[in-house]
C-alpha cells in the first residue's frame, strides 16, 4: 500500500493503517474535530445538502454520489469526509493528489476499496494527468481498462471495482479539468467562518482542553483567526501556553492580544506574510495592478501558496482586488497598514 494512505474503519473509530502522517490527521486536531454534524459549527447549506443526500442514499440503499468540496485551506473538507463516512457507517481511505505519482498507486487503492467506502483524495487538482484519466471510468462506471503489453500484443483487461464514493477536495477548482469536475454529483464551496461560529467553535475547543476563556477573550481569539477553525484552534494553543505561563491560566482579551502580538498576528488576524505581501504590492508596485508571479519573485515566495494560503482572505476582506491587469492594494489596505495612498 502506498505510504501516503491512511485507512479508518468507522466501526472501529479509529485508524486502521497508517504509515504517514499529515498535520491535520493526529495530534490534538483530531480531537477538536467535530464527529458529527450535530457537532458542526456553520457551512450551514454545504451541510443541509450533505444531510439530504446521506438520508436519501441510505432509504434508497444506495451509495452516495461522487463530491466535490472546494475552498481554501482549514475550512473544514478533511473534517467533512470523515463526518460523511462516519454517517454512512462505512470506511474512509484518505490520500492527497501529489501522493498518487503513478497509475499504479491510484489502482491498489481502488482495487482494495469496498462498496460505499469513502474515498479522500486531497488537493485533487494536483493528481498527474496520466493518474487522473483512470479515475474517469473508475467514477463513472466502477471500472478500470488494465492494458497489457504493448503494440500488436496490446490487450487490455476491465476490472469491475465496488461502489465507493470519492470525495474529492481542491483549494483550485479551476485547475481541475471539465472531464473530472463534470463527474461530480456534489459540487460545494465553504465559506469563510463568521466571527459568532468561530467563537462557538473556540469555546467548545477550550472546553475540550479544560482552558477557561472568556467571552471577551473567545471573540477577540476569533476575530485574529482569519474566518478559518483551523488557524482558530491552533491560535487558541498559542494563547493557552501564554496564559498558563505569563498570567493565571484563564485566556482573556488581554492575554490574546499579547500572546498573538508575539506570534505576530495583528488585530484583523493578518500575519507577518500578508502584511509583506500588501506591503510589496503598495511600495515595489505603486499599489498595483501588479501580476501574481512578480509579487511571488519579490516577495521570494511560491505562487501558490500566495494563491491559495494568503490571497483568499484578503479578497475576502476587501484589502486586495483582482483586476484583469493583476493585484491592486484597497484603500483599505492602505488604511489598515496605516500608509498614505
Ligand atoms: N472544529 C473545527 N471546525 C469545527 C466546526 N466546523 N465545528 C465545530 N468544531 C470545529
Amino acid at each position: 500500500m502506498n505510504d501516503d494512505i491512511i485507512s479508518y474503519s468507522s466501526e472501529k473509530k479509529g485508524i486502521v493503517t497508517s504509515k504517514n502522517t499529515s498535520d491535520d490527521l493526529f495530534s490534538e486536531i483530531v480531537s477538536l474535530r467535530p464527529t458529527s454534524f450535530k457537532e458542526y459549527i456553520g457551512q450551514n447549506d454545504t451541510v443541509e445538502t450533505l444531510k439530504i443526500a446521506i438520508q436519501a442514499a441510505k432509504m434508497r440503499n444506495e451509495s452516495l454520489e461522487h463530491i466535490l468540496l472546494h475552498g481554501p485551506p482549514g475550512l473544514g473538507k478533511t473534517t467533512i469526509s470523515h463526518i460523511i463516512a462516519d454517517e454512512m457507517e462505512k470506511n474512509l481511505i484518505v490520500t492527497s493528489g501529489p501522493a498518487l505519482e503513478k497509475g499504479g498507486d491510484l489502482i491498489g487503492i481502488l482495487t482494495n476499496l469496498g462498496d460505499g467506502d469513502i474515498f479522500f483524495i486531497d488537493e485533487i487538482h494536483r493528481i498527474p494527468k496520466i493518474v487522473e484519466e483512470f479515475l474517469y471510468p473508475a467514477m463513472e462506471d466502477f471500472v478500470i481498462d488494465f492494458i497489457f503489453d504493448k503494440g500488436i500484443h496490446a490487450r487490455s483487461h476491465r476490472y469491475r471495482l465496488k461502489q465507493f464514493v470519492l470525495v474529492g477536495a481542491t483549494t483550485r477548482v479551476g485547475l481541475l479539468s471539465s472531464p473530472l469536475r463534470d463527474r461530480f454529483g456534489i459540487f460545494r464551496t465553504l465559506d469563510f467562518y463568521s466571527i459568532e461560529q468561530l467563537v462557538i467553535i473556540i469555546k467548545r475547543s477550550a472546553d475540550i482542553l479544560n482552558t477557561i476563556i472568556s467571552e471577551n477573550g473567545a471573540s477577540e481569539l476569533a476575530k485574529r483567526s482569519r474566518g478559518t477553525p483551523r488557524i482558530a484552534n491552533r491560535l487558541l494553543k498559542r494563547v493557552r501556553d501564554y496564559s498558563q505561563v505569563k498570567s493565571h491560566g484563564n485566556v482573556t482579551r488581554q492575554s490574546v492580544q499579547a500572546s498573538l502580538e508575539l506570534e505576530g498576528i495583528d488585530s484583523l488576524g493578518l500575519t507577518s506574510l500578508d502584511r509583506h505581501y500588501l506591503k510589496t504590492i503598495i511600495d515595489f508596485y505603486m499599489g498595483g495592478p501588479v501580476g501574481i508571479e512578480a509579487i511571488a519573485a519579490t516577495l521570494q515566495e511560491e505562487t501558490d501558496t500566495l494563491v491559495d494560503v494568503v490571497e483568499p482572505f484578503l479578497l475576502k476582506m476587501g484589502m486586495v482586488l483582482r483586476t484583469s491587469s493583476g493585484r491592486k492594494a484597497s484603500q483599505k489596505a492602505y488604511q489598515h497598514l496605516k500608509l498614505k495612498t
